[in-house]
């Protein structure tokens, strides 16, 4: 992986956002993976003045992952986080931004179906990845199949503590996900990594330099051939 330390997020969301502008440049129909959580904000804050001028009506974009069971309105459904960080400030089309549907009812072909979208897109050219402090990326959790596809996984209580932030109470915190698979992460044509903050150390170099590990999922992208990494000085700090 390409390394890259920089001083803080908004210097990684500038770098990200303008790799991503010029995709867009060069291929309109450019296809986006878009993470949620805290660590992409930046990249979305930086992505909105650059793509003023830029035709932004056929980008494509499929969100990593959707809580299970979550009304698609709540605020912290990620179809909500996405339309409200992403498809509004960025002025892209709703109908051509995707979130794996998490309702109940369909629940057992949302991950075929959602695949099956991605593949019809012609695969994500730039998939953006936050990780979590226990290795996830998606919420492809500790024990996740480098082959797996979309699907529902369920959450461990770290991650839901991780993102209790969002919601009153950790109670109300959703206890299944859908997200796309490590298969399906490694897929992406280019993956960029992004990491912010001390808590967040010890996943990266796991992630970079440990053992390939499902163990420790974020190693998944050892296995692919292009791959940046921005992370702050703090996150980078127990890197080699
Ligand atoms: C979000 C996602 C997760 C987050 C990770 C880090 O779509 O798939 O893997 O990237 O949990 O979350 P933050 O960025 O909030 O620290």
């Amino acid at each position: 992986a390409e390394v890259i330390i920089v001083a803080d997020a908004a210097a990684a969301g500038a770098l990200v956002a303008d790799e991503i502008v010029r995709l867009i440049r060069s291929r309109p129909d450019t296809v986006l993976g878009l993470a949620t959580g805290s660590t992409p904000l930046p990249v979305y804050e930086a992505l909105r003045p650059r793509l003023a001028g830029v035709d932004v009506s056929r980008v494509r974009g499929f969100a990593l992952d959707e809580y299970v069971g979550i009304d698609p309105a709540h605020p912290e459904s990620y179809r909500a986080v996405i339309g409200r960080e992403v498809v509004e400030p960025l002025r892209l089309d709703p109908d051509r931004i995707r979130t794996p549907d998490g309702s109940l009812d369909g629940i057992e072909h949302a991950g075929d179906d959602y695949e099956a979208a991605i593949t019809a897109a012609g695969g994500v050219d730039l998939q953006i990845l936050g990780i979590g402090t226990d290795g996830h990326i998606g919420f492809n959790e500790p024990g996740s199949s480098f082959a797996s596809l979309t699907r529902v996984k369920t959450l461990t209580a770290q991650t839901r503590q991780d993102n209790a932030r969002f919601f009153d109470a950790i109670d109300d915190v959703p206890m299944h996900c859908i997200t796309q698979g490590l298969g399906t992460i490694l897929r992406a044509r280019h993956l960029v990594l992004l990491a912010f903050g001390a808590g967040k150390a010890e996943a990266l170099a796991g992630a970079l330099e440990g053992p390939v590990s499902a163990a420790l999922p974020g190693s998944a992208i050892q296995l692919h051939p292009h791959v940046t990494v921005v992370a702050d000085e703090a996150a980078a700090a127990e890197l080699a």
